[in-house]
């Protein structure tokens, strides 16, 4: 096992979590809504939390793997504050909600920020 390995579960995690939006969409604008689509999404929505909080950790130990155990400004820190940034927001969801701002909507605008943001750190890690 190499920090690198760690990074891609870290993509792979991060690309399936984005993928819950296309899924949603293809059920949304599908024809023959089944109890079975609506199942599958709401165990989707499960994984999702989890594969999330993964990935929360996932990204934090091949990060400082690769910069041998020291946090330094970089690429990948970006990305992964970003994802932290996520995962504060799903905790005050009820403060946002409460306020009258709907979370999904700012939730889904950062996923597709950290999609961005993982193919600079991926094409271009040493960006800076
Ligand atoms: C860090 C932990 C995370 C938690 C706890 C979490 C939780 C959630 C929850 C509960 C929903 C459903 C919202 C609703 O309709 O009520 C959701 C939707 C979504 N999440 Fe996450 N998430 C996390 C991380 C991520 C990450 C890292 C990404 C992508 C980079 C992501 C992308 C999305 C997208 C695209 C949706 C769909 C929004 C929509 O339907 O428009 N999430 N998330
Ligand atoms: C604290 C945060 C992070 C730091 C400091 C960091 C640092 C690094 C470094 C130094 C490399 C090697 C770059 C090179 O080729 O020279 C790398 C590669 C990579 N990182 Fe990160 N990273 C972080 C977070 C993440 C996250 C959150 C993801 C995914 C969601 C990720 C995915 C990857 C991938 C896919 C690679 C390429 C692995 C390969 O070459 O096979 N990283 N990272």
């Amino acid at each position: 096992m190499d920090f690198r390995v760690l990074g891609i579960i870290s993509a792979i995690l991060l690309l399936f979590n984005v993928s819950f939006y296309v899924m949603r969409r293809i059920y949304k604008y599908s024809k023959n809504k089944t109890e079975k689509g609506a199942k599958f999404l709401k165990v989707i929505k499960k994984v999702h939390i989890v594969t999330g909080i993964s990935l929360v950790f996932t990204g934090l130990i091949h990060g400082l793997w690769a910069l041998g155990w020291k946090l330094q400004f970089h690429t990948g820190t970006i990305l992964w504050f970003t994802i932290l940034l996520m995962f504060i927001g799903y905790l005050f969801r009820p403060i946002i909600k409460k306020k009258g701002k709907k979370w999904t909507p700012i939730h889904r605008t950062m996923g597709f920020i950290a999609l961005g943001l993982l193919a600079l750190h991926y094409f271009f890690p040493w960006l800076f």
